[in-house]
């Protein structure tokens, strides 16, 4: 586990691109890193005499008591093996360390995987914003982890 570094931006594209309908472009990404409140971490495999490369990001912003999530992915050849999971896991025991009481967090109606993971991880449905993504005019579905012990 590492935080991300503007060298990382290549590898985490391709991952990005593999992983949206709408990815996110190298400037959103170099936003991130100049952004105060957001932290950033990745997860790397060793490469044979290559580079080691990225196979998973959380990207989330800590504002106030509040962890806002901003994109998590994972290499699709990397998945099913828990490593959204352990990604999840750290950055919200990261986020408690600074007094984060909730994390949110919003979600394609489609995507069933990420709707999966998060109920996994604690988050509930709490609603739900009205063709939230542009490009698809799809709806999102808004999620909250309470860590202060409430139930959804
Ligand atoms: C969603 C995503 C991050 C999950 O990463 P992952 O490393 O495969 O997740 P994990 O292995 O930790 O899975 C944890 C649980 O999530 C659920 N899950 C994950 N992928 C799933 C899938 N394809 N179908 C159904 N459930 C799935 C399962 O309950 C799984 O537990 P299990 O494997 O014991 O059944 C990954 O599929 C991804 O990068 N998707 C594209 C990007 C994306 O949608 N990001 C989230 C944006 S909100």
């Amino acid at each position: 586990m590492s935080c991300l570094a503007e060298a990382d931006i290549d590898t985490v594209l391709g991952v990005e691109n593999d992983s949206f309908p709408a990815p996110w472009g190298r400037a959103s990404f170099k936003g991130e890193l100049a952004e105060k409140t957001s932290r950033s971490l990745v997860i790397k495999k060793r490469q044979h005499e290559k580079p080691a490369r990225v196979i998973a990001y959380l990207c989330f912003r800590l504002i106030e008591d509040e962890m806002h999530i901003m994109n998590l992915a994972v290499d699709p050849a990397c998945r099913r093996r828990g490593v959204a999971t352990f990604l999840l896991r750290y950055g919200i025991g990261l986020a408690k360390r600074y007094g984060v009481k909730r994390a949110f967090l919003e979600v394609r109606t489609s995507n069933d995987a990420a709707m999966k993971l998060y109920s996994k991880m604690g988050f509930c449905e709490a609603g739900r914003r009205r063709r939230y993504y542009t490009e698809t005019q799809e709806d999102a579905v808004v999620m909250i982890n309470d860590m202060t012990g409430r139930d959804c």
